[in-house]
């Protein structure tokens, strides 16, 4: 059993875990807490956003995930969704090169249909141009919600099943994950929640089935290496059983 009581080490002694997905929560309250605007806030968690992208390549994490909006996101003031796309576009716009420039490989998962052309377009450059790179992917799941995601899967499964190209006998857990939108990367080992919140959010329900859950207290905007260090530290004091009995410890 680890100690709970041990301190946690301020760096990550362990290997990082392949796949880390973080909630990025907290850009408005921070802002206030600051009385500045929450567009404030979300442009801090941008720069938040490539501290962690730069400190996960470093530590060694494969596949990065993050959650920048929301199925759900549209339904705050049409104000602060112009600015949230507009953080994307600039992001893209901004940082893309860079990425590419530093072997990440850019993935987007999410709704594709409805959103706007310039940004549709924005993200399949942003895939296409890092198609061929293999150092640490970036998973951006945009206009993502996971119910919608697994009702697109169980429409596209029923379209086989109706071709007759699928037996209805023949639908496992397996078969219907075949049909998420990436389906060919491994489900997250760490997911990190900001703020303090304690929940998922529609973010990731058919893939979070054995993630370890870490929640950290402290606003997206603050987010930095030694914060992530610390979730992997704490990452590794789990035991990950899978349902089994033996535990299997990320380190
Ligand atoms: C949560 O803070 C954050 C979001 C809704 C989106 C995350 C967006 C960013 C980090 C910046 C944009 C980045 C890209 C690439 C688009 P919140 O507004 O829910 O904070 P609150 O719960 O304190 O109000």
């Amino acid at each position: 059993m680890p100690d709970a009581k041990a301190p946690i080490p301020l760096t990550a002694r362990f290997a990082a875990p392949h796949h880390v997905a973080i909630i990025m929560d907290g850009n408005g309250r921070w802002a206030a807490a600051r009385g500045l605007p929450r567009s404030e806030g979300h442009r801090r968690g941008v720069e938040a956003l490539r501290r962690t992208v730069r400190a996960a390549g470093e530590l060694g994490v494969g596949i990065l995930t993050i959650f920048s909006f929301s199925s759900e996101n549209w339904s705050r003031p049409p104000a602060e969704v112009r600015d949230l796309m507009g953080l994307l576009r600039r992001f893209i716009r901004n940082d893309l090169a860079e990425l590419h420039s530093n072997n990440v490989r850019v993935r987007v998962i999410g709704e594709r249909e409805g959103l706007a052309p310039d940004i549709l377009r924005l993200l399949e450059e942003a895939e296409e141009l890092t198609r061929r790179n293999d150092g640490l992917m970036l998973v951006v799941a945009f206009n993502y919600g996971a119910r919608q995601e697994i009702a697109r899967a169980v429409r596209l499964l029923a379209h086989e099943v109706r071709a007759g190209r699928l037996d209805p006998d023949a639908v496992t857990a397996d078969a219907l994950a075949r049909f998420l939108d990436a389906p060919d990367l491994p489900d997250p080992d760490l997911i990190i929640r900001t703020s303090g919140e304690q929940r998922l959010s529609n973010f990731l329900l058919w893939q979070a089935a054995y993630s370890e859950l870490v929640f950290v207290p402290i606003h997206w905007p603050d987010f930095d290496r030694a914060v992530l260090e610390q979730a992997i530290a704490e990452y590794h004091r789990r035991e990950r059983r899978f349902g089994g009995l033996v535990a299997q410890t990320g380190s």
